[in-house]
């Protein structure tokens, strides 16, 4: 039996056990077992009497305790271990959250540290997004028109929605390091989803009807979540690493071909898919792949971090990656097989 790094990954550091449950797990009572039940395995946890309080503590996603139970190992969360990710903290956020000079010293290499595991799992955990049935259906380029405007306009409804919590987010700030890169993303991205209802509505009916349909309740339910995010700012940050994963493949003309390529398998939908890859070249020319939380991260190096930021941010990740596969669940619905598929797409890195 293999344990995917998307399900439950746990590991062990002398006196700590760390437990990441990945955005799709999903945690039910079977009788006086917690069953935590991922895409590849289902661990059951006991003994009864902790049920309840295990579900109410992992309901985020992560816990951190001395006495959780198996050891299994990940890349992602092993480089979070590893590199003592829960003891990191750009400078000045520890100042902004009023630490005591009598916290732990910095490590001089966090914030390159907390940068580069954060990334790797928000890579891992972005995964998940592409395990729903929908990526399946939809590479397989036999996707009936109806449902590839509908995703397209979810799309729209997404980047449209988040000028909402992009503002909702700069309102809310008070932490003058965050607040600039809040406000600077508001100002850049607001309006951008003109473009995307511009290409749909130039695909004729078919885009108009998937407009006129407006968004689908996990959409709703997404953009509901990030402007909840939106009051903590290590959180709404901690989103960003999903929408911009993988970190490492990220350019260009990477954009430009993937977008050719599904314009090649859905041809009535190619000016939707040209629109959608202007604005993803905007943002790229606007620097909106770069990740605000590792660009501070980097340029601020490190501090002492408590726990709470870092897995503020991680929670971010972990809402973002389940509130989106939700959506492309949603897409898809509930008579397609639940075949899997793994690839990769920039999709998300329109925002
Ligand atoms: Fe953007
Ligand atoms: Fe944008």
């Amino acid at each position: 039996m293999s344990y995917g790094p998307n399900d439950v990954v746990s590991t062990r550091q002398s006196h700590l056990t760390a437990l990441l449950l990945g955005p799709a797990v999903e945690l039910r009572r079977e009788g006086e077992s917690l069953v935590v039940a991922g895409e590849v395995v289902e661990i059951r946890l006991a003994p009864a009497e902790s049920v309840e309080g295990w579900i109410r503590e992992i309901r985020q996603g992560i816990v951190v305790d001395e006495s959780v139970v198996p050891t299994f190992f990940a890349p992602a969360l092993g480089a979070l271990i590893r590199e003592k990710l829960v003891g990191c903290v750009p400078v000045g956020w520890g100042r902004a959250a009023g630490r005591a000079d009598t916290d732990p010293q910095p490590d001089p290499d966090g914030g390159e540290k907390f940068a580069r595991a954060y990334l790797d799992v928000c890579d891992e955990w972005a995964k998940s997004v592409f395990l729903s049935p929908f990526w399946t259906a939809f590479h397989a380029g036999t996707m009936p028109s109806w449902q590839v405007f509908t995703f397209l306009a979810q799309l729209y409804f997404r980047t449209a929605g988040a000028d909402t919590h992009n503002l909702a987010a700069v309102e809310r700030c008070r932490d003058g390091l965050i607040r600039p890169h809040l406000e600077r993303h508001y100002r850049e991205e607001l309006g951008h989803a003109t473009i995307l209802r511009e290409g749909l509505l130039a695909c004729g009916r078919g885009g108009e009807e998937a407009l006129a349909a407006g968004p689908q309740p996990a959409m709703r339910a997404f953009i509901d979540s990030m402007v909840v995010a939106a009051s903590e700012p290590l959180r709404y940050l901690g989103c960003y690493g999903v929408f911009h994963a993988p970190w490492t493949v990220r350019t260009e003309s990477d954009l430009m071909a993937q977008f050719e390529h599904f314009t090649g398998m859905y041809p009535f939908a190619g000016k939707a898919f040209a629109a959608v890859c202007s604005h993803a070249r905007l943002d790229y020319a606007l620097g909106h792949e770069d990740v605000v939380l590792v660009r501070l991260a980097r340029e601020h190096g490190a501090l002492a971090l408590d726990a709470a930021g870092v897995l503020s941010a991680l929670q971010g990740a972990r809402t973002a990656a389940h509130g989106l596969r939700a959506v492309f669940d949603g897409l898809q619905g509930d008579e397609h097989d639940h075949g899997r598929q793994r690839k990769h797409t920039a999709i998300t890195a329109t925002v």
